[in-house]
């Protein structure tokens, strides 16, 4: 079960301000894709873009060869997921509540509520590890918190695409790791196609399968992570002088920022 999302010469604006231009990238099926680039580039206005919350002026997003824009909201919200940047919650609502909503888009009016969802929400709320916050109320809980619960709603939906904007803001490093095994996990379990805004450029390289660097509203480069993560790219994409090294660990590109005050070894 892999699917593809594919944007076509896609532009995104608000108003007269355009955002993302004319921009073809493909979502490799049923692998790892990290986006990186600048702040204000133009990666969450190209992830709402993607998910059709916005409308496009020019171009199109195709999910399996179709384009999104013809397709019902529900049918859309069944294949394809979407964490945004800053999720807000109704107010009020409990844990358990929040991640049942992910059922809501395979469910019909009026359905009954069945076991099989109850299983499905337990085991997303098993899975990130809230399950003892399932009665608490979400606007209660800490950033690193409810950025699990989050994702939990996130695993509950069971799309075959998934997109995540900085999934890890507000965890703490091990937290970080954590979420990203997890979503790891599920790319090798169910073949998700997965593609998440990341901040740090260390984890993008290692959890990626595809990695693409965006600056003003455009695709800079992609490929694997050693392709782009060089220090031009860096240079380039950041306006950060670098060295990069291999990642002991993973055997990645490790950006070791320079700066004023630290230019050599
Ligand atoms: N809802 C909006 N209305 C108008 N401008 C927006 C809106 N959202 C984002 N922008 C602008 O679009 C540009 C790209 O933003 P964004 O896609 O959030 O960048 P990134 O996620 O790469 O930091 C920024 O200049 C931002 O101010
Ligand atoms: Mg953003």
């Amino acid at each position: 079960m892999t699917t593809t999302l594919t944007t076509e010469a896609l532009t995104l604006a608000y108003g007269d301000r355009t955002i993302v231009s004319d921009l073809s990238l493909s979502l490799p099926a049923g692998r790892i894709t990290t986006i990186v680039g600048a702040n204000a580039c133009g990666k969450s206005t190209l992830l709402r873009g993607m998910a059709r919350l916005l409308t496009p002026e020019r171009g199109r997003v195709l999910l399996d060869g179709q384009d999104i824009h013809t397709m019902a909201t529900k049918e859309v919200a069944r294949h394809l997921g979407l964490l945004p940047q800053s999720p807000i919650a109704p107010e009020g609502i409990t844990v358990a509540e929040l991640v049942a909503q992910g059922r809501h888009p395979h469910r019909r009016t009026f359905a009954r509520w069945t076991a099989a969802e109850d299983e499905i929400v337990a085991e997303a709320l098993e899975t990130t590890g809230v399950l003892d916050l399932a009665d608490r109320v979400v606007d209660e809980l800490s950033g690193g918190q409810r950025q699990r619960v989050w994702i939990a709603l996130s695993l509950a939906q069971q799309t075959e695409v998934l997109l995540l904007d900085e999934p890890t803001t507000f965890l703490d490093v091990c937290h970080q790791i954590e979420v990203l095994d997890l979503l790891t996990d599920l790319n090798r379990s169910r073949g998700t196609t997965i593609a998440m805004v990341l901040h740090d450029l260390n984890l993008a390289a290692r959890y990626a399968d595809h990695l693409v660097a965006v600056r003003d509203g455009a695709v800079h480069a992609q490929g694997s992570a050693e392709e782009v993560l060089t220090e031009e790219t860096v240079k380039i994409v950041f306006g950060l002088d670098a060295r990069v090294v291999e990642d002991p660990i993973s055997g990645r590109p490790l950006v070791l920022p320079l700066g004023r005050h630290h230019v050599s070894a």
